[in-house]
């Protein structure tokens, strides 16, 4: 257990040529950054958010894609050092139905997707755990910048924050199996608890489109909205950037903008990861 109540949303900016690419994982990701990340996957469950300036800034980064990348599929470079990185908080995992089941994910905005409720869309998206309520939701994920677009925030809010502030009948039923999302056609998917236990931690699972299933949740999920709102913070990450979020506490977001679709776009990868055991 850390003897003091860890910094939950700490900045990491690390001194020019730290983190140059080199053949050698390990020594590309440089010693400050590799005891930040195997810290952050130790206090996974409090661990909260990790912004690291300055990682890489990948030479000859080619033009966005406009289509998705399990079309295209060459690497870029950024890989084996993120993969490298993402390991030392835990063991980095994949989704065979979800972006083809690669280990590091490329995310960047596409035209077909521009009102969708995914990283690809251009409308605001809404705060989430990253894949909430699957039997394996990863415990942290890892984004790296690896082009910015100023005109974009990331959003995320401390759960455990906001559960700071409510009462306790509100965390019972927030607790409860009593949230659930509306598929199209209007059936619920099976009820599950917003709040739940994990490692002896608190852990949370939710999604924006959340609904309440009986009356009595639905001031609970509206007050839990409220504070997510009311103390949801902005990152506006930079080319180089890399943001580690614990994914059993955290929710995170991105406010809308438009994208141009010319190659200049806004692109990250990323990498889902599980505790270690
Ligand atoms: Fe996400």
């Amino acid at each position: 257990m850390p003897e003091h109540h860890p910094h939950r949303r700490a900045l990491l900016t690390l001194p020019p040529d730290a983190a140059e690419g080199g053949e050698d994982q390990s020594s590309a990701l440089g010693p400050e950054l590799a005891r930040a990340a195997t810290r952050f996957g130790r206090t996974l469950g409090e661990a909260g958010l990790l912004h690291v300036t300055g990682a890489w800034v990948p030479a000859g980064l080619p033009p966005t894609p406009d289509r998705p990348y399990t079309e295209l599929g060459h690497p870029i470079g950024t890989e084996s050092p993120l993969l490298a990185l993402a390991s030392l908080v835990g063991e980095v995992i994949s989704f065979a139905d979800w972006h083809a089941g690669a280990r590091v994910q490329n995310l960047y905005p596409l035209r077909g997707e521009a009102s969708r409720q995914n990283a690809g869309n251009a409308v605001y998206l809404e705060m989430h755990t990253e894949t909430a309520f699957r039997p394996n939701t990863p415990d942290a994920l890892v984004l790296l910048c690896l082009r910015a677009d100023e005109r974009v925030d990331t959003l995320a809010c401390d759960l455990l924050d906001v559960w700071a502030g409510l009462d306790p009948g509100t965390r019972r039923a927030l607790a409860e199996p009593a949230f659930a999302f509306r598929l199209p056609g209007g059936t619920l998917t099976e009820p599950k608890p917003v709040a739940s236990r994990w490692r002896g931690r608190l852990r949370f699972n939710y999604a924006e489109a959340l609904c309440a299933v009986g009356e009595e949740y639905e001031r609970p999920l509206r007050t839990l909205r409220e504070g997510i709102a009311d103390r949801t913070v902005t990152i506006n990450l930079r080319t180089g950037d890399l943001l580690l979020i614990d994914n059993t506490h955290l929710v995170h977001g991105r406010t809308a903008y438009q994208p141009r679709y010319d190659g200049t776009d806004r692109w990250l990868q990323r990498c889902l990861i599980r505790a270690a055991a």
